[in-house]
């Protein structure tokens, strides 16, 4: 959930870490620091707030430095505030050291520190990391890097950290386990952090940090690698393919914005290669190197989190409308924590954005050791949860920003969409006629999210109607049920107003209790087999005189009519409607927040990158 940021080499370190830690904000922001070393001293500057706080903080201070580490915080122990935040010191403040992730026995490990004489000034796990590092390292009188290394065989829980220590400008030690660590290797210099944002710009060779493992970046440009049980590894360099421009606004006020309106581009180069109408063809690596599993599975197992955890269930539906395999689809915090049933032939399908959920990652590797064949949905290439699949299929969208998760779920939707066509096709429980027709639907999909992107003004203006709102309630069936939550989602998240996403026959079992003249309704209400169904759900809450805001199939007449707001979008397949259907919702959640002047691109309490439990 924090972001880590380290640079050792020729040029000044604070400018680069500053500017690192702005691109990986979006992983925490509530407090930031920084720890440089300038002729033999560790300094360290610290602030609550946001990065930008911190570097108003810093201006008028000396920051000269050429090895730095740098840290923006997602709070687990300890409130946001000044003395929690990253870096922590050591006791005599020889050591400083930055911390993703949760050392879950800190406090077995904080008492033995008391009797020793240690006292601490924060609530930290990390403080506790920190200082038993400086106990190891003095009674056992070791290197840095030892003394990491001895450390860590004790701690439980996760971590990806870095450390510095007075006196030693040559050197940062850090490792990991279970919270990314990337390496950036420039010319005599490196980079790192807790993943190739900001790096990007400097070099595009990288090393990821394995799990259990230390390295040492050396000013000389030499770099070491152990394991935690002194296992030396061969750094593996690998080439990243992302641009800064990818990384940047691009004229939009943020980049929530952006994200939705780059979804046509985004689905198309997701659909690149895989999706071919002249030869009615899908084609799917990571499924045709391992078709024989797919089709000897009994049933599929969908795992994942959040916006992840709803494109999973309309996966879900189509795996089972046409593939006909029976699909269950598991919150991963729940999956790893309740013993499930998990067969050899069970294929389970890990879903996530940012490829580091320590939740879905848990899942994976529960799964794993039950003989399962694990295949993922990410977006993030190189990332822990892809490299700890089988096989799987990278949704390709670019780096996601905003925290509220917009182009990787229309991309998920395709992916899993695709993988389930696939599967069916090779069942032969769809029509050849079906399966072209479906290939050729899914082709203009991004030529319809332009279309309905035009509503945007339209929708901007709608939405400023709606800051009044304390509650919303979204509905849909079928296919349309997960958009339906997946826009409760999008609005909860980013405007702090309360919403719930209902399956629309489900409302009369409790929550029409709920509908009065101030409830705004949003109902899915596409062409659909329930249509009929959804019809007769509107007329309920209109005779609780609920605002119905509904998303309607173009030409639609019926719904039109008992509504108080229409949002047209071109006709699709049912089971493509998901990814249409959500542009809208995406839109108006948006504009809402943005009238009540939130933080859109970093809402409260949030982050990006969920790498804690
Ligand atoms: O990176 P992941 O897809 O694994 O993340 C899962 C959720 O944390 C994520 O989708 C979250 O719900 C978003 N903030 C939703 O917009």
């Amino acid at each position: 959930m924090c972001g880590i940021v380290g640079y050792i080499g020729n040029r000044q370190a604070f400018p680069i870490l500053i500017k690192g830690l702005q691109r990986l904000e979006y992983r925490g922001y509530d407090s930031a620091g920084i720890a440089l070393i300038h002729n033999g001293e560790l300094n360290l500057y610290k602030q609550k707030g946001k990065v930008a706080d911190l570097q108003r903080f810093v201006e008028q201070q000396d920051t000269e430095g050429t090895i730095g580490i740098a840290h923006t915080r997602w709070a687990t122990h300890g409130e946001p505030n000044e003395r929690n935040a990253h870096p922590h010191y050591s006791q005599t403040e020889n050591l400083a050291l930055i911390h993703n992730g949760i050392i879950e026995n800190y406090a077995v490990i904080k008492e033995m520190l008391l009797e020793e004489g240690y006292v601490f000034r924060s609530e930290t796990d990390t403080e506790v990391l920190v200082q038993l590092i400086d106990f190891m390292q003095k009674t056992n009188n070791v290197c840095l890097a030892e003394a990491v290394q001895l450390a860590l065989s004790q701690a439980v829980g996760a971590y990806a950290i870095a450390v510095l220590e007075k006196g030693n400008n040559n050197q940062i030690v850090a490792a990991r386990k279970g919270s990314p660590l990337v390496v950036g290797i420039g010319k005599d210099e490196f980079f790192l952090a807790s993943d190739a944002t900001p790096i990007v710009e400097y070099t595009d060779k990288v090393v990821y940090i394995g799990d259990e493992e230390i390295v040492t970046l050396n000013r000389n440009g030499e770099m070491k690698i152990v394991t935690i049980s002194n296992v030396e590894k061969t750094p593996e360099i690998k080439k990243i393919e992302m641009s800064l421009s990818q990384l940047e606004k691009g004229g939009y006020p943020h980049f929530m914005l952006k994200e939705i309106f780059e979804q046509p581009k985004t689905l198309a180069d997701s659909m690149r290669g895989r999706i071919n109408v002249d030869a009615n063809n899908i084609s799917l690596s990571g499924f045709i190197d391992n078709k024989d599993k797919f089709l000897n599975a009994k049933r599929i197992i969908i795992t994942a989190c959040g916006t992840s955890w709803h494109a999973g269930l309309i996966g879900k539906y189509a795996f089972e409308e046409f593939a006909r395999v029976p699909v269950e689809v598991e919150y991963s915090s729940e999956f790893r924590y309740r013993k499930p049933v998990i067969n050899k032939d069970d294929i389970v399908i890990a879903i996530s954005q940012s490829g580091e959920t320590a939740d879905t990652l848990a899942a994976v590797e529960l799964a794993k050791s039950k003989g399962a064949f694990i295949f993922g949905v990410c977006n993030v290439v190189g990332s822990s949860i892809p490299r700890a699949t089988h096989s799987g299929c990278y949704t390709h969208v670019g780096p996601e920003i905003g925290v509220a998760s917009t182009k990787a779920f229309s991309a998920q939707v395709l992916a899993l969409t695709m993988l389930a066509l696939l599967l069916a096709k090779e069942k032969e429980t769809i029509s050849d006629d079906f399966y072209i027709k479906l290939i050729n639907e899914i082709n203009l999909i991004p030529i319809k999210i332009k279309e309905i992107l035009k509503i945007n003004n339209e929708l901007k203006d709608f939405a400023r109607t709606f800051t009044y709102a304390q509650n919303f309630i979204y509905l849909g069936r079928a296919y349309n049920y997960p958009v339906a939550m997946e826009g409760a989602l999008k609005l909860k998240e980013i405007s702090y107003i309360h919403a719930e996403g209902y399956p629309a026959a489900e409302m009369k079992h409790g929550p029409i209790a709920l509908i009065n003249q101030e409830m705004p309704v949003v109902v899915i209400a596409t062409n659909a087999a329930t249509y009929e169904k959804v019809v007769s759900n509107i007329q309920e809450i209109k005779a609780r005189k609920g605002r119905i805001i509904s998303v309607v199939t173009k030409g639609d007449t019926i719904v039109k009519n008992i509504s108080d707001y229409v949002i047209e979008v071109p006709a699709t397949e049912e089971c493509l409607m998901p990814i249409l259907a959500v542009i809208p919702l995406q839109l108006m959640a948006y504009h809402i927040a943005v009238a009540k002047e939130c933080n859109v691109d970093q809402p409260r309490n949030l982050a990006k990158s969920v790498t804690v439990e």
